[in-house]
């Protein structure tokens, strides 16, 4: 069965052929980075025009490296939500008139979803239970996922999304967007004991993510050590780099280790850390090290699947698919679109006893 996925939430236009929900036949991705980079993050009304212009060469590429027609193609899958609002509707907009005008079934998928979906291609079979971190640029969860497609909240950032953080910290010392692979590649020539940022702390004890109070700890330790943005052409200070080791160290500590307390009182049988900071590989070696302390399995994503793509959108539209789910030409896009199915995050937490403070 061949599902034509297709994604347009953020700043990535992208559509892909995978067949049978686990064989990528083509992922193309355009990415409006460099659009985007002289005003340090992504403008919305630029976003959806350029959507606009891309969708349908991006699409025909993704059919014409599939080797495949639209009359091969069995269903299509769209990113519903969540996402900016004029970038989303782009999308679904032209999956839903595409699917009418052909007469191919469709469904709407979340995107965060189908970042969870995007480890399936390159690793073995998920086993269920399932713990997933997503951790992007607008997105910070850990999900509980019992079984396939049923998800519940166990921990959410209170404010920034991780990505964010990273492209926040990069942007006050002018170093460029995005920030995360920039800050990636700074830290690894700076000594991350340097500063020993403060872990967030929760008052209400639940096991949730913060990350503004790093942020403004970077902010200050800025001023009070007097480090200076970088000028043009100028290489970066080891005080910067030492600063970035730092920031980072912080941020991977607060993901991983409330990943490794939940998977203590969830045990899951394998651990997903997928969304755009997951190519992160600090991020990635700290997982791995939680991975063989529990003795459960990590399963990222590669680079490609990593960052916002259209084949993890298909694969996760096949799944629902095959569950007979369908959409209709009604549907619309979601913005605030939520991935949570199960019953509310608590009972899950109580039922194991929960208390602790990070
Ligand atoms: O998943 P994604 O492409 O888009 C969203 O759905 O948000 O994630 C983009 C985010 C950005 O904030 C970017 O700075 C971050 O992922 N990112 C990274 C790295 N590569 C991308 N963060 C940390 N380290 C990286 N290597
Ligand atoms: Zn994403």
């Amino acid at each position: 069965m061949l599902v034509l996925g297709i994604e347009s939430s953020c700043d990535e236009t992208a559509a892909a052929v995978v067949r049978d929900g686990r064989e990528i036949l083509s992922s193309v991705i355009a990415s409006q980075i460099d659009m985007h980079r002289p005003w340090g993050g992504v403008v919305p009304e630029l976003a959806s025009r350029e959507h606009l212009e891309k969708i349908d060469p991006i699409v025909n590429e993704a059919l014409e490296r599939a080797e495949v027609g639209l009359s091969d193609i069995d269903a299509i899958a769209v990113t519903q939500g969540p996402g900016l609002i004029g970038s989303l509707l782009v999308g679904v907009c032209y999956a839903k008139a595409l699917a009418f005008s052909r007469g191919i079934p469709f469904v709407g998928v979340n995107h965060i979803e189908g970042h969870v979906f995007s480890v399936i291609f390159e690793n073995p079979p998920i086993e269920y239970p399932a713990l997933a971190l997503i951790v992007s640029g607008g997105h910070t969860n850990i999900f509980h996922v019992p079984e396939a497609g049923s998800y519940k909240v166990v921990s959410r950032t209170r404010d920034d999304a991780a990505g964010e953080a990273f492209d926040k910290v990069s942007k006050m010392l002018e170093l460029g967007y995005p920030g995360g692979p920039i800050i990636e590649k700074l830290a690894r020539e700076g000594d991350a004991s340097l500063v020993r940022f403060p872990q967030a702390k929760i008052s209400d004890g639940r096991p949730d993510l913060s990350f503004s109070g790093l942020k403004t700890a970077v902010s200050r330790y800025i001023r009070e050590n007097n480090i200076e943005q970088l000028r043009d052409g100028e290489q970066p200070s080891q005080a910067i780099k030492d600063l970035a080791a730092s920031f980072q160290a912080a941020a991977v500590k607060a993901l991983v280790g409330t990943m490794e307390k939940l998977a203590v009182e969830l045990q899951p049988k394998t651990l997903i850390v997928a969304g755009g900071v997951a190519c992160n590989l600090a991020l990635q070696s700290a997982a791995e090290k939680a991975s063989n302390k529990l003795g459960i399995p990590v399963y990222f994503p590669s680079k490609h699947l990593s960052t916002d793509n259209a084949a993890m959108i298909a694969a996760a539209g096949y799944f629902h698919f095959q569950k007979g789910s369908r959409g209709e030409l009604a549907m619309t896009a979601d913005v605030t679109m939520r991935l949570q199915n199960l019953d509310n995050e608590d009972d899950v937490l109580k039922k194991r006893k929960v208390r602790y403070r990070l």
